[in-house]
């Protein structure tokens, strides 16, 4: 289980969740133990990631709740989501936000698997009202499901398959405020995969500015500012 020392960045979060949150990655980490890079190639990754949760590592999720703290975010989107590990602790970086300056908050949730879907809003349900009720679950492709009413976006968890990263952000750009931050997994390990992301936001005149984190397999941290583009 999580330990609540003093320095754990989810220490005032119920024991129920956090219990719950070290069940989901280790299930999630028993699966991919079984997995390869060569299972998420385009064309059959689908298929073979269909009863998957690939969730983040736990490690990376504490960072998400962190930057979700230190960017005030109250409009998170994510993409994708899988069976929700990582979702939840965007909500109670939201609630947190919420609660201590007012105002809504949401997490755009994206999954196109139903299966997937229905296991995420379980695990939600079972953290309780204060995560659930933040979590817009948008179900079907997120081409689609993106285009419209994001509102503000403060902050975007880019973490799906690679040809879908460039498009994903070009959808949610427009709503991206100035200094929202973007968060893409697996950069390092997958550098072929985010090659066209990274090739975008890393041009000069792009208007993000971009660093790779050194967590396993990579951890990209952009931040985007569009007024100060060169
Ligand atoms: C790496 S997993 C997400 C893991 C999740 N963020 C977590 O940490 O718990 C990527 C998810 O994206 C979903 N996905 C892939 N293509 C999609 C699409 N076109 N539209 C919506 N979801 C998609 C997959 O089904 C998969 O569950």
């Amino acid at each position: 289980m999580a330990s609540q020392a003093s320095n754990h960045p989810l220490k005032h979060v119920c024991p129920h969740i956090l219990s719950l949150l070290s069940k989901l990655h280790n299930q999630s980490a028993a699966q991919e133990a079984h997995l390869t890079w060569d299972d998420f190639e385009p064309g059959t990754v689908d298929e073979k990631m269909r009863d998957k949760f690939i969730a983040i590592e736990q490690d990376k999720a504490y960072f998400l709740y962190q930057m979700g703290l230190a960017t005030g975010a109250k409009t998170i989107v994510e993409t994708g989501t899988s069976y929700g590990v990582s979702t939840i602790y965007l909500a109670l970086a939201v609630a947190a936000n919420v609660e201590a300056t007012g105002g809504p908050g949401k997490v755009i949730a994206t999954e196109h698997e139903p299966a997937k879907a229905r296991k995420a809003r379980e695990h939600w349900n079972a953290c309780g009202s204060s995560v659930h009720n933040l979590i817009e679950l948008r179900e079907g492709d997120v081409k689609a499901t993106l285009k419209h009413e994001l509102g503000t976006v403060d902050m975007l968890l880019l973490d799906i398959w690679g040809p879908l990263l460039l498009p994903v952000l070009k959808l949610v750009q427009p709503a991206l405020r100035p200094g929202a931050v973007i968060i893409t997994d697996n950069t390092i390990s997958a550098a072929e995969h985010c090659k066209e992301l990274l090739d975008y936001m890393r041009a000069p005149e792009s208007g993000f500015r971009s660093l790779t984190l050194p967590f396993n397999n990579g951890l990209e941290l952009s931040v985007y500012q569009p007024g100060n583009a060169q």
